[in-house]
């Protein structure tokens, strides 16, 4: 044991001495490409790498360094990024602000104490609700996304007495145990069944099927706490809603006492060409949760911010009865996330994603009059979907561009939709080039199908 312990030590301070240094060299380069092959397959898990097909099976690239709108791997091969972490950089890659902003709370402490005031939590809360629409006034933050729907739900639960939740085929709420309830694809729920009980899904964008099953279920003498919506279907592949559906949701959920609880999670901080995606449906839901792009890109932070009635006695009485995460609103992320909300707002964000999104669009219309196989081009800012006739043809499509240096992925519930979801910062000539780029994949793909 003591042995093992002594070469866990030696391989630390190897492993060390890479993050440490300024320059890799050579040799460096090669042992960390080998390492990390060898370490997924034995260490994290034998599928991993094969999984991970549209990136992995030709050779592998590591992941090293990263900047505004793009990755680098160990070797300096640069690639473009279209996929944006799943969402996660609407203020691009290292933004310098943001870094700098963490890195003078890391001089002065990193995480906090648990018992004394922590002041950026209470500065991001009270910023939170100033950026988001309507009376939306308390807020948690936890770590991650699914853990932030766990506990939207709970309030629900909580706030109202009720017992249900109304959420859509389809949807993505993330996957621990209360969020892939609430989740709509049977590949990530089944082997976990049963889960928590009382969770109907209903299809989205109709807002009568939503009505219909709350009024059953009241009907039935069950009761209903909340509904949990995405305002655009992210990994659902990128489905927007009938205009009008998010407005029709929040009558009925009024009528019938239901609580709305919007996830934000990847829709919101610019994603969509406004600061939260419901800002341009002019609803305000009961419960906003927010996450991926919230930390700037560079700390993990989600959350929730509630209307003020939601903040019941037992939670005054206790407030750690919804959660009490040890590392949730720490004051790294937390300044990572002002930094991220002065970002937005100080540029404008929202506004040039909204544009660029609409440059993008067109462009990818064009491609798309000209390569039958790219069915389908949909989106709203810099959250766009392309559809291929089958799972295949959208893989090679994606193979095509990582061959050609540009990063993009599928969405995880619907195999036939790739995303374009680059940083928010990205340039019009970064876009004019990854247009060029998916012209010559697309002709090449549809010559091999
Ligand atoms: C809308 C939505 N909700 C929840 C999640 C889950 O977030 P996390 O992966 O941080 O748990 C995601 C992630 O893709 C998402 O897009």
């Amino acid at each position: 044991m003591a042995s093992e312990k002594q070469a866990a030590l030696q391989e630390a301070t190897r492993v060390l001495q890479y993050i440490l240094k300024d320059e890799l060299t050579e040799d460096d380069k090669n042992r960390i490409v080998k390492d990390s092959i060898e370490n997924f397959n034995e260490h994290v898990n034998p599928g991993w790498l094969t999984y991970r097909k549209s990136v992995s099976t030709d050779e592998a690239f590591v992941e090293w360094e990263d900047s505004q709108e793009t990755f680098k791997d160990t070797h300096g091969k640069e690639f473009i990024d279209c996929l944006g972490g799943f969402g996660i950089y609407t203020a691009g890659h290292r933004n310098p602000e943001i870094v700098a902003a963490v890195q003078a709370q890391l001089n002065r402490y990193a995480l906090h104490s648990q018992e004394l005031v922590d002041p950026l939590r209470g500065y991001l809360a009270k910023l939170v609700s100033m950026c988001t629409p309507g009376d939306l006034k308390y807020a948690f933050f936890c770590n991650g996304g699914a853990e932030a729907n766990e506990m939207a739900l709970k309030l629900a639960r909580l706030a109202s007495g009720n017992h249900y939740f109304i959420s859509t085929v389809n949807g993505f709420h993330g996957k621990s145990l209360g969020a892939v309830s609430a989740t709509g694809k049977g590949t990530y729920r089944k082997p976990y069944l049963p889960i928590i009980q009382g969770v109907q899904h209903v299809e989205f964008g109709n807002a009568q099927a939503a009505e219909a099953a709350i009024k059953n279920l009241i009907a039935v003498g069950e009761t209903v706490a909340a509904m949990i919506v995405e305002p655009i279907q992210g990994e659902a592949g990128i489905v927007l809603p009938p205009q009008d559906y998010l407005k029709q949701l929040r009558e009925i959920c009024d009528r019938y006492g239901v609580l709305l609880i919007f996830d934000e999670i990847q829709t919101g901080m610019g994603r969509t060409g406004t600061l939260w995606a419901c800002e341009a449906y002019d609803v305000v839901p009961d419960i906003l949760v927010f996450g991926k792009a919230f930390g700037g890109g560079v700390m993990p932070i989600t959350g929730i911010i509630a209307r003020p009635h939601l903040w019941v006695d037992e939670l005054k009485d206790n407030p750690w009865i919804l959660g009490s995460p040890t590392f949730g609103g720490n004051p790294l992320a937390c300044a990572a996330a002002i930094a991220a909300i002065k970002f937005m707002i100080e540029n404008d964000i929202p506004s040039q994603i909204a544009q660029k999104g609409e440059y993008f669009m067109d462009k990818l219309q064009g491609l798309q009059a000209r390569h039958p196989i790219l069915v389908d081009v949909r989106g709203k800012g810099l959250l766009i979907g392309l559809e291929y006739p089958t799972p295949e043809i959208g893989w090679a499509v994606s193979k095509g561009l990582f061959k050609r240096g540009v990063m993009t992925g599928g969405t995880l519930n619907n195999a036939k939709v790739n995303r374009i979801e680059p940083p928010g910062i990205i340039s019009y000539e970064t876009i004019d080039v990854i247009i060029a780029r998916l012209d010559e994949t697309l002709t090449e793909v549809a010559r091999e199908f």
